[in-house]
Parts: structure tokens; C-alpha cells; sequence
């Protein structure tokens, strides 16, 4: 049998950090002993609205969504994306020029690191931040500039850039993951600012869009960049609706970006199932209860996992939103974390996996039910004890 090497291309991209991590939950997993409590990972627990799912069944037995569908994407859905930056961001979006429908956002980001990066671009990313962006990064041959998000609040030290004179893309992330952390006005404002001066696009990935807590509203950055002058929002149902296995997102913003994403998402990723678009215009058109009421079950949990961590001797930052926890640790936490996993059988992230300021942290995902989450606890608590 030949073996082949992979084109360059792809062996630039990092080995996945998250892959071996979870062969090792899988292995301790098959030993004997308590149950692994896995919190590793941003994967919601709880099921999709039973609204939804009817939506989507009656949209699988429709012959019309048995055909390719459009490159465009439903106009039923593009209006209802359009509908939704209405009612919930008071911001204005052209639902043909304003809008692409993509494989939920991670292929959304892609698109746009690729569609807007030529090979040795700069390309500026937070620190801490979600991995997949340094991939699309390797993918696009850029060049990556960190962007440090700073305690208090995990804000962008925009200062870090005073230097650099020119990028193709600037990202943030709020409701952030890893931390937590909420935007302001000043955030976006700031991230502005820089593009503009270093002729940037700005993508602000807006994943966890409904999940802000104490009643805040997570900002949309399309609210600041009103007229849409640099900046391109990215959105998923996977949280917002417990959609992950669904594979639905979608971008919003400025018309120029749209279209060099929509014209690599159509060679690279062809169309999407004309019955996930059906369902996903169901979620986004519909009464939004069932998604208010999952921002109070993430809610709840973070109380209960701040306040009994702390109680168990863990030095917690408690989040604003999205649905992580996020830990200072002492010495490794790639060690640490692998501590966990064997002696407590709770399987975390370790912060090392975000980037250079991951360092020294832990991130845990509020993604078990409040038995699990109390059992977690425990089991945390006894580890502090003993060490
Ligand atoms: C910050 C962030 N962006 C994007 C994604 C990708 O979401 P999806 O591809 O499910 O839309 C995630 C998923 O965990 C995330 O945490």
C-alpha cells in the first residue's frame, strides 16, 4: 500500500491538541472505576426545541428539499436572519447582500480568513482564542499577530498593534470563548479603529450571541459598525438553540466580505440541505422561549459551579456569558488537567490550547446536568484538598 505525505498545505496546520486529549478520555474512560465527567468541550447537553425538530421533519418529507438547493440559501431564512438582527440588535441587514448561510460557523470562519488572506498577510487573532482560527490561518498561509486579551474583563490591548502597519482580518470573540468575558461599546469601538488604520476586515464571531447573564444582552458588533463599513458578523445555532449536531450558522455584515465568502464557500463547500435551512428559519422565525429559558439553565449552572468551586478552594473568574468556566490554575495545566482526568475522573480543558495566555488556566464547559455539575464539584473540591 503507498503512503502518501500531505500537500503543505496541510501539513502546516497544528496537530489537533483537542483529538489527543479526547483519545485519552476515551481510554480512561474504559477503565474501571467512577464515571468520567467530561467537560472538556463546548458541546451542549440539552436537546434542540421540540418546535424545531417538527420543523425539521416535515421539511425532510418535502420533495422540494430532495433537490440541490440554491447557492444563495432560502430567501426564508436569509429574512429571518435579517428579522432577528431587528428585533434583537435594532441593526438593519440586507437580507441578499447582507447575509451567508454556511455548515454552521466554524465553516463561516474559515471562509472568511480564507476568502479575505493572501499567503504572508497578517492575519491578527485574540490570545487567548478559540483554535480553529489559527487553522484557518494555516490554511490561508497568513501570518498570525496576537491579539492579547487582558484581565481584568479579558478586553483586546489594541497597543500591542501600534506597530504593525497592515492585516487582512482582525477577530474577536464575544461572549468570549475561553473566559467568558463580555464586550462593550469600547471593545468594538476599538477593534474599528485599528482595521481601519491597518486596512482590516473586522470578523467578530458571535457564537455565543444569545448566552450573556444577569440579564445583559450580549452586543452585536454590527450595532456599533452600523453602516456596515468594515466588519462582518458570524453566528451559529448550535448554542443558541442546542443545535450543534445540525451543523447551521450563519454571517451578517458588510456586503464586499459576504461575497468573497459566499464565492469561496460555493467552489470549496458547494450548498446546504434545503431542510436544515427550513428548520433553522423555523428557530430564528419563531418565539424564542425555548432559547431564553436554555440561557437560564446555563445561568443556574454557572452559579452553582462558581460558588461551589470557590468553596472548594479553586480560583474562579465567573463569567458574563457564553457557557464556560474559566480557572486560574497553578503550574502546568496541561498537567494538571491530566491530574484530573486520572485522580477525578473530570476531563477539563487545559488553557494551553487557546494560545500563549491560556497558559496556567483551566477551562470548564457548562454542558452536564446540575446532578452532574454538583458530583463535579465533589470531586474537585477532594482534589484541592489532597494537594
Ligand atoms: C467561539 C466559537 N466559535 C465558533 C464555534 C463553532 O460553532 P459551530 O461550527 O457549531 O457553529 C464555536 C464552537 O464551539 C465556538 O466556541
Amino acid at each position: 500500500m503507498a503512503s502518501f505525505t500531505p500537500a503543505a498545505r496541510v501539513q502546516v496546520l497544528p496537530p489537533n491538541f483537542w483529538g489527543a486529549m479526547d483519545r485519552e478520555i476515551a481510554r480512561l474512560s474504559l477503565e474501571p472505576g467512577a464515571r468520567m465527567i467530561d467537560v472538556s468541550k463546548g458541546n451542549p447537553d440539552l436537546p434542540t426545541p421540540e418546535a424545531i425538530v417538527g420543523a425539521m421533519q416535515a421539511a425532510v418529507a418535502d420533495p422540494a428539499n430532495h433537490r440541490y438547493p440554491s447557492y444563495a440559501g432560502r430567501p426564508a431564512l436569509r429574512i429571518a436572519i435579517a428579522q432577528r438582527y431587528r428585533d434583537d440588535h435594532g441593526v438593519d441587514i440586507d437580507p441578499d447582500a447582507g447575509v451567508a448561510i454556511f455548515h454552521g460557523s466554524h465553516e463561516g470562519l474559515m471562509s472568511a480568513i480564507i476568502a479575505l488572506t493572501d499567503p504572508g498577510e497578517n492575519i491578527v487573532l485574540p490570545d487567548p482564542g478559540y483554535p480553529m482560527y489559527t487553522s484557518a490561518a494555516g490554511f490561508a498561509g497568513g501570518r498570525i499577530v496576537p491579539l492579547p486579551l487582558a484581565e481584568p474583563g479579558y478586553q483586546p490591548q489594541f497597543e500591542a498593534l501600534d506597530d504593525l502597519e497592515r492585516a487582512s482580518i482582525l477577530m474577536l470573540n464575544y461572549p468570549n470563548n475561553p473566559t467568558g468575558a463580555l464586550a462593550t461599546r469600547e471593545t468594538f469601538e476599538g477593534a474599528l479603529a485599528v482595521t481601519e488604520r491597518i486596512g482590516a476586515a473586522f470578523a467578530h464571531d458571535f457564537a455565543y450571541s444569545s448566552l450573556g447573564f444577569g440579564g445583559r444582552r450580549p452586543l452585536s458588533a454590527l450595532a456599533v459598525d452600523t453602516g456596515l463599513e468594515r466588519t462582518v458578523e458570524l453566528q451559529t445555532l448550535s448554542k443558541t438553540y442546542s443545535m450543534a449536531g445540525w451543523r447551521i450558522g450563519f454571517a451578517a455584515g458588510n456586503p464586499s466580505i459576504i461575497d468573497a465568502m459566499k464565492r469561496y464557500q460555493a467552489h470549496a463547500f458547494s450548498t446546504m440541505f434545503g431542510a436544515s435551512q427550513d428548520a433553522a428559519a423555523a428557530a430564528l422565525g419563531g418565539d424564542q422561549a425555548a432559547s431564553l429559558a436554555l440561557v437560564e439553565v446555563y445561568e443556574r449552572r454557572r452559579d452553582l459551579v462558581v460558588s461551589g468551586l470557590r468553596a472548594g478552594g479553586w480560583d474562579v473568574i465567573e463569567p458574563e456569558g457564553s457557557f464556560f468556566v474559566w480557572l486560574r490554575v497553578p503550574g502546568d495545566a496541561v498537567e494538571l488537567a491530566a491530574r484530573l482526568r486520572e485522580e477525578a475522573r473530570v476531563a477539563v480543558a487545559p488553557g494551553d490550547g487557546f494560545g500563549e495566555r491560556g497558559r496556567g488556566h483551566i477551562r470548564l464547559g457548562l454542558v452536564q446536568d446540575d446532578e452532574t455539575l454538583m458530583e463535579l464539584i465533589e470531586r474537585m473540591s477532594a482534589f484541592a484538598r489532597r494537594n
